[in-house]
């Protein structure tokens, strides 16, 4: 198959093409400066040029505090993009893969969210993102995965590297770390998401619609942050605050968790997030 996949230099990006250069698949992996997806001639030239049979889009302006104050250009590449991305891969007929966030939900469940939970965002980021799901999946072969708390082995360029990098940093820098222990998630290595995404796009009863992809199991961002210094054995007084999901005045979920219902169905299973994280800093930061 050929494939056109969307944000080589990101987490997941990186992680997808990593694992298709190891399959007999073509992959196609423009960067922003040869594809922008908010520029939707730049996207078309691209469908021209290369043909792909599917297209994944990995791109997106996710970062939260940003997209609180740049509103507009969180609703041009999260919704309008992907609307239009949508529209032309089905014009072409082609499989069309983009993703979302736990941000979609306000975290009122208190449990993890299935597919069919209703979303209800409670600040631009997860506005404009809910807004692309429902753009995108009204074309018959598009395809939303909804994941959370993405880290991989490269870096989020929009975030400044990723968050057990940052924590690994804070070490050894401060004797002392407050960590936000009030709010829930899935914490998701792209190695992992990775190869289910590509399980999920090759799947003979795959539909289209709305999928979670997540690691199994959830925690806050503190007992993250415990488990990293563990596995390093890294001892510095590590203390749990309540920021009550704020950021200023943006709001973020308090138990954005997720579960992968539609998936497990499929049986593409993601192993558990503790099992993840030792992977991921064994081979980092231990090898
Ligand atoms: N990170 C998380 O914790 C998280 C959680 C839930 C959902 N998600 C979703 O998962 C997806 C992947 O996230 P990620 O963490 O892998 O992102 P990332 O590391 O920030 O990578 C984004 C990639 O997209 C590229 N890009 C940005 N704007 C673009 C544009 N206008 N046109 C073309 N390419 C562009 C970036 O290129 P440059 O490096 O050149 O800017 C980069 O290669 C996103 O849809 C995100 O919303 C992420």
């Amino acid at each position: 198959m050929k494939y056109l996949v969307i944000g080589k230099t990101g987490q997941l990006g990186s992680a997808l093409i990593h694992d298709l250069s190891t399959t007999s698949n073509e992959v196609l992996a423009p960067n922003k400066s040869e594809l922008d997806i908010t520029d939707k001639q730049s996207f078309l030239s691209a469908m021209k040029e290369f043909q792909p049979e599917i297209v994944i889009n990995t791109a997106a302006y996710h970062n939260v505090p940003l997209c609180e104050d740049h509103p507009l250009e969180a609703f041009q590449a999260n919704c309008l993009a992907v609307k239009d991305m949508a529209e032309i891969t089905s014009e072409f007929d082609v499989w069309f893969v983009s993703f979302s966030t736990d941000y979609v939900f306000d975290g009122r469940k208190g449990e993890q969210y299935i597919e069919t939970d209703v979303p209800g965002p409670l600040q631009i980021y997860g506005l404009s993102k809910l807004a692309g799901e429902f753009a995108a999946i009204s074309y018959s072969k598009s395809i939303i995965i909804r994941t959370c708390g993405l880290y991989g082995f490269q870096g989020a360029t929009s975030k400044g590297g990723n968050f057990i990098e940052k924590r690994i940093k804070d070490s050894k820098r401060l004797s002392l770390l407050e960590m936000s222990n009030d709010q829930t998630v899935s914490p998701t290595f792209t190695s992992d998401l990775s190869k289910a995404v590509l399980k999920l796009v090759d799947h003979k009863s795959k539909q289209p619609g709305i999928y979670h992809l997540v690691n199994q199991g959830f925690c806050t961002w503190y007992e993250l942050t415990e488990e990293i210094f563990k596995i390093l054995d890294i001892s510095i007084k590590l203390i749990p605050v309540d920021r009550k999901g704020l950021t200023g005045k943006m709001r973020r979920p308090l138990f954005s968790a997720l579960k992968n219902e539609k998936a497990a169905n499929m049986n593409i299973d993601l192993p558990h997030w503790k099992d993840a994280l030792k992977r991921y800093i064994r081979s980092k930061h231990l090898e």
